[in-house]
């Protein structure tokens, strides 16, 4: 029998706005999960009028407080069966509470929130709840981010003594929040972005592929926080140099100042018998370096299920690509793969059955907490000589 098609809620997403785009497509990716309905901008008139203008039907409301209380009374299968929260940085917390409170399973955005002490605050209650909690770091849906952290944590390269995960772009080379732009503007502001710019905006996702794709902890930070334009009232260069909870160290750095960087992400890994490195930009593929000087190339869906130095690789795995390889699978792909993972967890959810956020598959509550104590524990060093700060 052909499943219900699951129904989600959009908080935010009217007007200019950027990530609702490739979330509401990755949504509606696989035919089992659609947009219905949304709160869509911060003034309810627009709001409404974004809604009224939306490239399919869908219900408008006039605020995020009226969507949930509309839904929160439905009954399961009647109304939104999660909500995606695609607002700035400070309108997450607010809308997500309030959300895991009525019971409403949510997909939000990073950073979770503009403090750690909210994003513990949020998590508590979504331990408490028992709700589905995902949160979009978009990199890790990538297959081949799968693929490395398989490669890594299986040990086939042997332990990790060292790895560099950073995110460079150039966007913000120049003071384009005093032109109006509507993303710039918010993200250089502390009271919408919270205590960093470049660290909480990107640094987060080269934190988080670091931690994803080793499977180790950071358990200190010295961070180096910079502004390089001046009158610019945030970072927009963010180092950090990390211990891990193996012992070994590790650069989570970013950058929105190199010009001519664009979204390029990218992690190596550096271990015992081998280096690991894969690029968001050319996301098809990992290279694996050898002593020997061999360098290996895996392409997506073009790795054998035994292979010579691998070995077994996992059927599930394999089993996870889209497409044949050659057709690449990229950015919209990777936000529907957590999605798609999203979407079983809160099947099981509205089934009454266990369901496990654990961050394997999609990043969870506690993700984001341990992001914004990283973050806080950058800033922190940073304005003490880049002492290590604990996390
Ligand atoms: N995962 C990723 O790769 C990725 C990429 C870009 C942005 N993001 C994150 O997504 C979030 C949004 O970023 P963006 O660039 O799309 O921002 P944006 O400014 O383009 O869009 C924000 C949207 O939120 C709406 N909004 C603001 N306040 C609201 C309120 N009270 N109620 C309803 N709607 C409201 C705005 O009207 C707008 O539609 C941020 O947290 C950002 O860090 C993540």
């Amino acid at each position: 029998m052909a499943k219900r098609v699951l129904n989600v809620g959009l908080v935010g997403g009217g007007g200019g706005a950027f990530i609702v785009n490739p979330h509401q497509k990755a949504i509606h990716f696989d035919g089992t999960r659609r947009v219905v309905c949304g709160a869509l901008h911060e003034d309810p008139v627009k709001a409404m009028e974004y809604a009224a203008n939306w490239a399919y039907p869908i219900k408008g409301y006039k605020s995020y407080d009226d969507m949930i209380a509309d839904q929160r009374s439905k009954p399961v299968g009647q109304r939104i069966d999660y909500a995606l929260i695609v607002t700035p940085n400070f309108v997450h917390f607010d809308p997500a509470m309030k959300l895991i409170k009525a019971g409403i399973p949510v997909f939000c955005e990073k950073p979770l929130t503009i403090t750690a002490a909210q994003a513990v605050q949020l998590a508590k209650a979504v331990d408490q709840a028992k709700v589905p909690f995902g949160i979009a770091h978009t990199y890790i849906g990538h297959w081949t981010s799968r693929f490395a952290r398989w490669i890594i944590t299986s040990g086939k390269l042997g332990a990790v003594r060292w790895a560099d995960s950073y995110y460079l772009q150039g966007w913000l080379a120049t003071r384009l929040e005093t032109t109006g732009q509507q993303q710039a503007s918010w993200r250089t502001d502390p009271k919408r972005a919270g205590a960093s710019c470049c660290g909480g905006d990107i640094g987060t996702h080269a934190f988080m592929q670091l931690r994803f794709v080793t499977g180790l902890e950071v358990v200190s930070v010295r961070g180096m926080i910079e502004t390089y334009l001046k009158g610019r009232q945030l970072d927009d260069h963010f180092t950090t140099y990390c211990e891990l909870s193996n012992g070994c160290k590790a650069l989570v750095r970013a950058s929105q100042i190199c010009i001519g960087h664009k979204n390029d992400l990218g992690i190596e890994v550096a271990c015992e018998k081998g280096s690991l490195a894969w690029r968001q930009e050319d996301a098809e593929l990992v290279t694996l370096r050898m002593p020997s000087g061999v360098e290996r190339q895996y392409w997506r869906a073009a790795v054998p299920a035994k292979d010579d130095f691998l070995g077994d690789v996992p059927a599930d795995l394999l089993g996870e690509t889209t497409i044949p390889s050659g057709h690449v699978e990229a950015f919209h792909d990777a936000f529907a793969r957590l999605h798609r993972f999203f979407e079983q967890d809160v099947r099981a959810y509205n089934d009454c059955k266990p369901f496990k956020c654990d961050g394997t598959r999609y990043a969870s509550v506690h993700d984001g907490v341990k992001h914004m104590k990283f973050i806080e524990a950058a800033v922190k060093s940073a304005k003490a000589n880049s002492r290590p700060v604990k996390m």
